[in-house]
């Protein structure tokens, strides 16, 4: 199978553990089983059967999912292995070789690459800047429909413009798919990780064929869980399930249950308030940051998730940026050209505030060296 590198993903995982400040995260400091269960809790998992169990996902715990989306019942979700395992099931259970999909960028880039790796053809839509915020052209949508059109794919919040669609865009989605009789599909991953105001409105069951995707790696701060799920139809899920017997069968049963206790309704409030709190102090030191810099960087401030998006004014290719970044100052950044954006750079802000300063205090001397008067006269 032919299939594009995942530069975002390659990248991380050569160079994630090898730096001093690893700003590529776009989900939030993750917490340790000590501070997330109590004594409880902890019991009860040394007496845990370390089997197969519930491969379509415990009982419990899809219901504890269900509850995050208005009208879904256990039999609407499927557990997988990282949202990353959702987002496979979902394009293999909707595309074919031949079909279309028209997939919303910039995005976390997993989709296109699959859906192109599925021999189905896939059109791009730019979400564009407009004021202060990240649009979305409907009629761009709209126009880019054909006969063959089988997905409409969004990420919301988006990955990695921290945007999130208003509420006249996702109902325009809707309509259009309701109309063609095509799946919506939304990554739904940085719900829960909004830095102000409520919660970002699901996209499931807003028309016919929804397929909504996420998990606990980036709002609720368990990478490590390797938990994700699927909320979809039921014929959708079984379509799913299906797919799962080829890919991991199942997930993990320590995953499963930790993840069900740490969705909760107390937990998952305790978690998403200390995330607020760090996204806030971060956003803060960044926003400060940049306006002291503004001859250089200018930016979107982000609605959700735990990343800022950049662009800068400096002649330098993103990929080199971050390149050069990482090798003179150990402090690693996702280049805007593995999203398809060039000129730009993404921050994590989902660090502790302390290592986070004096990430950005290396990235002051990067510019102070590579780029002296600029620098300076950016100040
Ligand atoms: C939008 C989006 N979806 C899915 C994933 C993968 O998540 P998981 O770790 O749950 O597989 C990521 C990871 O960065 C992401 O940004």
């Amino acid at each position: 199978m032919r299939i594009d590198l995942f530069e975002l993903e390659r990248s991380q995982s050569i160079w994630e553990n090898t730096v001093d400040y690893n700003l590529t995260e776009s989900g939030l400091h993750p917490f340790t089983m000590r501070e997330l269960l109590d004594a409880h809790e902890t019991e009860a998992l040394l007496d845990l059967p370390l089997g197969y169990g519930h491969t379509e996902g415990e009982p419990a715990l899809r219901e504890a999912i269900a509850s995050l989306y208005p009208g879904a019942v256990a039999d609407n979700v499927l557990v997988t292995t990282g949202s990353s395992e959702a987002n496979m099931l979902a394009v293999m259970s909707l595309l074919d070789s031949g079909d279309e999909a028209i997939i919303v960028t910039p995005n976390f880039m997993q989709l296109p690459g699959l859906a192109k790796a599925l021999g189905a053809k896939v059109h791009e839509v730019p979400l564009r800047l407009s004021g202060n915020r990240w649009a979305l052209d409907l009629d761009e949508v709209a126009n880019r429909i054909t006969t063959r059109t089988r997905l409409i794919s969004v990420c919301n919040p988006n990955n990695p413009t921290g945007g999130v669609l208003s509420a006249e865009e996702r109902t325009g989605l809707a309509t259009l798919a309701a109309n063609h009789g095509i799946a919506l599909h939304a990554d739904e991953i940085y719900r829960g990780a909004e830095l102000a105001g409520a919660e970002t409105g699901t996209l499931f069951a807003t028309a016919p064929m929804t397929v909504v995707t996420g998990g606990t790696a980036k709002a609720m701060a368990l990478a490590g869980l390797r938990i994700g799920w699927i909320v979809s139809s039921q014929e959708i899920i079984q379509k799913a399930m299906q797919r799962q017997d080829y890919t991991t069968i199942g997930s993990n049963a320590l995953g499963q249950r930790i993840a069900l206790f740490a969705l909760q309704p107390e937990k998952r409030a305790r978690i998403v308030a200390r995330n607020r709190h760090l996204l806030a102090r971060n956003l803060d030191q960044l926003s400060q940051w940049i306006a002291q810099r503004s001859g250089i960087f200018s930016w979107v401030p982000p609605q959700a998730g735990a990343m800022a998006f950049l662009r800068y004014d400096l002649p330098i290719s993103s990929d080199d940026f971050c390149r050069r970044l990482r090798e003179t100052q150990s402090v690693f950044a996702v280049a805007g050209s593995w999203f398809g954006m060039e000129g730009h750079l993404r921050l994590g802000i989902g660090g502790e505030p302390d290592h986070f300063k004096e990430a950005l205090q290396r990235l002051d001397r990067f510019l102070q060296d590579e780029f002296g008067k600029q620098a300076e006269a950016a100040l």
